[in-house]
């Protein structure tokens, strides 16, 4: 049990504002070495004793990720008294006994991380040695905040991002020592590691919410900045497509013969949109895999292979085992990644950042169109050094793409019809949205949105599925969007229209996204969503701001926690 006075800790579960107002009735005593924690529960019910810090005697620690031997470890702890249910706690137990042995805290740590299976970031700090911090990275995101005559440890830079913009990167296995002499970074086996220094190119006001009601709706008005920045920088002096940071030699790229992109939640439906363009535009075969699913159903690749992997945070754990896994088989991994620094981009051959700056809502929005930009990015310098399509035709695409930002903003000034539609369905039970070719993702990705944040069934359908099954579900006023495409591709638009019609005879209310122009698509319709005239390729970057819009505000109005929706968390950092 903790031995009162040595560690003093509070912790209580459930919102931030809770443990505050522990601290304010029982502070805390002046200190110069603290560790603190939010977790997400996986083992063990989210209550104050699950809470982080685990404490054993002397010893504290906080931890994320999965112990996956904890039973055993348990069990090997025999006659220690558990205080939770949790896995972590272990963690604290294994560190008492090391450090009673009389090792010091480094080595404690050394210790414990080889008992340890699974995914951990562990913090510890001994009340015996105090001015000392010392930490452990697998599978689990740490990083290096360094300040003025003061360091920081944290999951993410936004967590010290008040207080320094230097970070240092740290690799995978790697043990970190904090003093007030400076940082120490060695490998699990002791010998002294190699770290990369970064500056943080976004400061808090960024992380701030400038006036929003929520992070996630101020993320959703700076997608026009958002994607001009992450088209900044993208041409050389002679007009082509340049990607500094991809480091991948044209040569290698040439000899690509299929794609497979990995991703997981909105992630994963920008990767379905780049396979049309991809595809479209390389003729390269190109895959779209949940990277959850990947590494277990024993694909087919090698070093022809090119696997490109999309992450808003660059933390995801089902993301990254499956880079782990492409690269066992000797494909060649491009990241596409919001998030400098982050494991998945270190992890990978080669990097193309977004630079949407930081997203703290959950609900990724800024994060999914900067993703689709960067794909487009990367279909189009495909195909250039491919020869697959000539400078004029990738400077044609190009100065569309350049023109998104206003056609996204062009979306957003036309916010108060989606904002009505929100008003008016707020008691819905179950909306469905539905799409074909690139609208089919963008109706998967607009029912992720309303699922994650007004907590109703929402399901998007490849409209030219309905027939097979789904059309069963349409009843009266049933809310269904439905994504049209541009007038210039008439036969996959007139399918759409048919589709529209045939959910409409049989009572659903039909939410029409569809050019403004489009009388067919407008006698269809009950409520029209007008859409800039965009090719069709480009067509998700505007037809997503209204999913994204309406999901905002029908949470809102229904009251919910629209930054935090429940049971989720920004980074999914366990499999
Ligand atoms: C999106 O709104 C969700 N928060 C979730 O699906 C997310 O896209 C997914 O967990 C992948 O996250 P990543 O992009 O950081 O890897």
């Amino acid at each position: 049990m903790p031995v009162e006075g040595a560690i003093e800790w509070r912790k209580r579960a459930g919102k931030i504002s809770n443990l505050e107002e522990e601290i304010a009735a029982r502070p805390l005593p002046p200190t110069s070495v603290a560790i603190g924690h939010t977790r997400w529960a996986t083992h063990g019910a989210p209550t104050d004793q699950n809470s982080h810090p685990h404490v054993a005697g002397r010893v504290a620690i906080v931890h994320n990720g999965i112990i996956e031997n904890h039973d055993q470890l348990r069990a090997e702890l025999g006659e220690v008294e558990f205080a939770s249910e949790t896995d972590s706690e272990v963690a604290a137990h294994l560190m008492l006994r090391e450090v009673e042995s009389g090792k010091g805290l480094v080595d404690a740590m050394r210790a414990v991380v080889a008992k340890l299976e699974g995914a951990f970031t562990l913090v510890a700090v001994d009340a015996q040695d105090p001015d000392r911090i010392v930490a452990a990275r697998r599978n689990s995101p740490l990083v290096v905040g360094v300040g003025s005559n003061e360091y920081f440890l944290a999951s993410d830079v936004a967590a010290f991002i008040a207080y320094t913009r230097d970070a240092i990167e740290l690799g995978q296995d790697q043990i970190v020592e904090l003093t007030r002499d400076g940082v120490n970074v060695t490998t699990f086996d002791g010998a002294p590691a190699e770290t990369k220094s970064f500056h943080v190119d976004w400061d808090l006001e960024a992380a701030q919410k400038q006036g929003f009601d929520w992070y996630m709706r101020k993320e959703i008005f700076e997608q026009p900045k958002a994607v001009s920045d992450t088209l900044l920088g993208r041409l050389n002096d002679k007009g082509e497509l340049q990607l500094d940071e991809l480091r991948m030699s044209p040569e290698l790229l040439r000899r690509v013969n299929k794609i497979v992109i990995v991703a997981c939640g909105t992630a994963f439906y920008a990767g379905l949109v780049a396979k049309y363009a991809i595809e479209h535009w390389t003729r390269i075969p190109c895959e779209v895999e949940l990277a959850s699913e990947f590494r277990y159903r024993d694909p087919i690749i090698d070093p022809m292979t090119l696997v490109v992997t999309i992450s808003q945070s660059g933390e995801t754990a089902d993301t990254l085992m499956a880079i782990r896994h492409a690269r066992e088989q000797h494909a060649k991994v491009i990241a596409i990644c919001n998030t400098n620094g982050a494991t998945i981009p270190r992890e990978s051959d080669a990097v193309i950042y977004t630079h949407a700056g930081p997203e703290i809502g959950v609900a990724s929005t800024k994060g999914f169109t900067t993703q689709l930009v960067a794909c487009y990015l990367l279909g189009l310098y495909l195909a250039q050094v491919r020869g697959m399509k000539y400078g004029d035709e990738i400077a044609a695409l190009l100065a569309e793409l350049e023109r998104m930002p206003e056609a996204i903003q062009k979306m957003l000034d036309a916010k108060s019809t989606v904002y009505d539609l929100a008003e008016e369905l707020v008691d819905a039970t179950s909306v469905l949205f539905l799409g074909r070719h690139v609208g089919y993702p963008s109706a998967l990705e607009g029912a992720l949105k309303l699922k994650e944040l007004a907590y109703i069934h929402a399901e998007g359908f490849a409209a030219g599925e309905l027939k097979h099954g789904p059309i069963a579900l349409i009843s009266q006023d049933l809310p269904v969007f439905v994504v049209v495409p541009p007038k210039g591709r008439d036969q996959l638009r007139d399918k759409v229209i048919s589709n529209i019609a045939e959910v409409r005879a049989r009572g659903a209310r039909t939410i029409v996204l569809a050019e403004a122009d489009d009388e067919e698509a407008r006698a269809v319709t009950d409520t029209l969503i007008e859409l800039p005239k965009v090719s069709t390729l480009l067509q998700p970057m505007v037809a997503i701001i209204p999913l994204q819009l309406f999901a905002c505000e029908l949470a809102t109005v229904k009251g919910h926690d629209v930054d935090q929706p429940r049971n989720l968390a920004k980074s999914v950092t366990v499999e």
